[in-house]
C-alpha cells in the first residue's frame, strides 16, 4: 500500500516551477503542462511491466536545481523516483504510486575529459553512447557497453552498477568509477567528484555528476559467432578461448537456440534478415576480442577458429570481415532483449550461477512450466511463447527470459519464487547485473544474509531518514 508521504497535487506545481531556470523544466498533467500521454512515457517502464500515475515530471538543468527540488520536496513529505533513461528492467526507474518523477535527462554536459589519465567528468544525464561517441574522437572508450546504450544515462548506469557486454575485459562499473557528486534527500550537494573510488548507491541520493576512468580504445576488434550442438560444447569453447586469445579476450557471450530464433524472427521485422549460419545450433557463442596489433590479434582468433572446427567443437562459424560485419554478428546478441520484448510480456530474470550449472537452470524452468501445463514443447502459441536463456558467460551471469502472451498472476505464481529457491540451491545471486527494483525487493532474502538486509537498512536510513528517495524499491 501506499506509504504516508504527502500527495504529489496542484499546490506543490507553482513552488516547484519556481525553482527551475526553465519553464518546461516541469512537466504536470495538474497544471495542464502536459498530458498523460506524454506522462507515460516517464510512468511506464520499458517492459511495459510497471507502471505508475505520477502527475509531475521534474527535469533540472542544473546540480543546484536539483538541490533545491530536493530540498523542497523534503520539507513537504513528497516521494521521488530519480529516472534516468528509464531503461532498467526491475521496476526501479518509475514510479509505483504518485511520486514525483526526477528526471536527469536535462544534466547532460561532458565537465572535463583528461586525454593524459583518461578521466571523464560528466553530467549525471549524458546518454552511454554519446560519451562513447565523445570519447571516441579522443582514442578512448567508456567501459561499459550494453543494448541499452542509445538512451540510458551515465548516472543511470552507475546507480545500477550495470554490467554489460564487455564485464569481461574493463571489470565491474565500480571499478572505473574514481568519484561521484551526489544530491542528498534533504537537498545538501556532497562533492564527491576529486575523492577516489566511493560507494555509489541509487536510493541513498541522486547522482548528478560522475568521474570514470576511461581506457584506451583498443585500436582492432573482431568478433566471431559460433553454432554448437551442446552447452557443454560452449563451455569448451569458452575454456580454449581464454586459453588461445588470453588477454585480447573482450566478451564471451552465449544463447540458445530459442533465443536465436526470436531474434532473426526480430531482424525479419526489421527487415534486415540474413542467414548467418549453414549450420544451425542448439546454442551459440560470440566471441570478441580487443587489443593494439590488428594482425596479432587476428592470427590468434584465426587460430581458435581453425582449432574449434578442426576439433568439431563447433557447428558452423563466422567472422567479421569488416566493420558492418562486426555490428551485424553483435546485433544479434544485443537485439535479444528488444527480441523477447516484442514476442510477448516477458518475465526477465538475471542471475548469477556457477558456468558449469548455468544452463540447467533454463532447462529446470522450462519442465515447471510444462508440468503447469503453460508451455508445450519449445513454446508457440500457448500462455508461454517462449523461454530463452542467454548471458554473459564470461562473468558466470545467465539470463533467463520467459515470453509469456501477458502478464498473469497465475504464471508468475508458478515461476516465483521457486526460481530464486533453484539459483539459492546453486548459491547464485537472484540479481546478477540488474539490481532488486520493485520486481525483486520481496526476495531479497535468497541473496543477502539477514546481517546484510540490516546493514542496507541501516544505510538507507542514515542518508534517507525519511525513506522519500524511491520508495517501494529494493528494500521494503
Ligand atoms: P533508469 O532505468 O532510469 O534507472 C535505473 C535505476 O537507477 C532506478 O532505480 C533509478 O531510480 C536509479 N537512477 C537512475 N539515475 C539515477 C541517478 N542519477 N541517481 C540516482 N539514482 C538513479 N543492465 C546491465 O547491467 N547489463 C546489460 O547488459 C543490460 N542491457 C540492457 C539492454 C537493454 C535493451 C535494456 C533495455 C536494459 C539493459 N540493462 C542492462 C538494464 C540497465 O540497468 C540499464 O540499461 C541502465 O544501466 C540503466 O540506466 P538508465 O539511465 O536507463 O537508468
Ligand atoms: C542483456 O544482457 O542483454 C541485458 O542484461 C538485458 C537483458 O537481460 O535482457
Ligand atoms: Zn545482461
Amino acid at each position: 500500500p501506499r506509504a504516508g508521504f504527502a500527495k504529489t497535487s496542484e499546490e506543490h506545481v507553482k513552488p516547484l516551477r519556481s525553482l527551475l531556470s526553465s519553464p518546461t523544466s516541469l512537466l504536470s498533467t495538474l497544471d495542464g503542462s502536459a498530458s498523460s500521454d506524454d506522462l507515460a512515457t516517464y510512468n511506464n517502464d520499458w517492459m511495459n511491466k510497471y507502471y505508475g500515475q505520477s502527475p509531475l515530471v521534474v527535469k533540472p538543468k542544473s546540480t543546484d536545481e536539483v538541490s533545491k527540488v530536493l530540498k523542497y520536496c523534503y520539507e513537504h513529505d513528497l516521494a521521488v523516483v530519480p529516472q534516468g533513461g528509464n531503461t532498467g528492467l526491475v521496476g526501479g526507474s518509475n514510479p509505483v504510486y504518485d511520486e514525483l518523477i526526477l528526471s536527469t535527462s536535462n544534466l547532460n554536459n561532458i565537465r572535463s575529459f583528461d586525454p593524459i589519465s583518461g578521466v571523464l567528468v560528466a553530467d549525471a544525464g549524458v546518454i552511454l553512447e554519446n560519451a562513447d561517441h565523445y570519447l571516441a574522437d579522443k582514442g578512448f572508450i567508456f567501459p561499459l557497453d550494453l543494448g541499452a546504450k542509445g538512451s540510458c544515462q551515465i548516472g543511470g548506469n552507475v546507480a545500477t552498477n550495470a554490467g554489460g557486454l564487455r564485464l569481461l575485459r574493463y571489470g565491474s562499473l565500480h571499478g572505473s568509477v574514481l568519484g561521484l557528486e551526489v544530491v542528498l534527500p534533504d537537498g545538501t550537494i556532497w562533492d564527491g567528484l576529486s575523492t577516489l573510488r566511493k560507494d555509489n548507491t541509487g536510493t541513498i541520493g541522486v547522482i548528478t555528476a560522475v568521474s570514470i576512468l576511461c581506457p584506451r580504445r583498443p585500436s582492432a576488434m573482431n568478433v566471431a559467432v559460433f553454432s554448437l550442438s551442446s552447452y557443454e560444447a560452449v563451455q569448451k569453447v569458452y575454456a580454449e578461448a581464454k586459453s588461445r586469445l588470453g588477454e585480447i579476450l573482450s566478451a564471451f557471450e552465449f544463447f540458445d537456440r530459442q533465443s536465436y530464433a526470436l531474434v532473426t524472427h526480430h531482424q525479419k521485422e526489421l527487415g534486415s534478415e540474413r542467414k548467418a549460419f549453414e549450420t544451425e545450433g542448439d546454442f551459440y557463442c560470440l566471441i570478441e576480442t580487443a587489443g593494439s596489433n590488428g594482425e596479432h590479434d587476428e592470427a590468434k582468433l584465426s587460430d581458435l577458429v581453425e582449432h574449434v572446427m578442426s576439433e568439431e567443437m563447433v557447428l558452423d562459424g563466422v567472422l567479421a570481415q569488416d566493420q558492418t560485419q562486426f555490428a551485424s554478428l553483435w546485433s544479434m546478441r544485443e537485439l535479444l532483449p528488444e527480441a523477447c520484448g516484442k514476442a510477448g510480456s516477458v518475465y526477465k530474470y538475471d542471475l548469477s550461477v556457477p558456468v558449469p550449472k548455468m544452463y540447467s537452470l533454463v532447462e529446470r524452468i522450462r519442465e515447471r512450466l510444462r508440468a503447469g501445463g503453460v508451455l508445450e514443447g519449445d513454446g508457440g502459441n500457448g500462455p508461454i511463447r517462449a523461454v530463452a536463456g542467454y548471458g554473459h558467460m564470461g562473468d558466470g551471469n545467465l539470463h533467463i527470459n520467459i515470453v509469456a502472451e501477458k502478464y498473469s498472476e497465475q504464471l508468475e505464481k508458478i515461476i516465483e519464487p521457486y526460481i530464486y529457491e533453484i539459483v539459492a540451491e546453486n548459491n547464485g545471486s537472484i540479481s546478477a547485473e540488474h539490481g532488486l527494483g520493485v520486481m525483486k525487493a520481496p526476495y531479497i532474502g535468497y541473496s543477502k544474509s539477514k546481517t546484510s538486509i540490516e546493514m542496507m537498512r541501516k544505510m538507507k536510513q542514515l542518508f534517507d531518514p525519511k525513506g522519500l528517495l524511491n520508495p517501494y524499491k529494493y528494500i521494503l
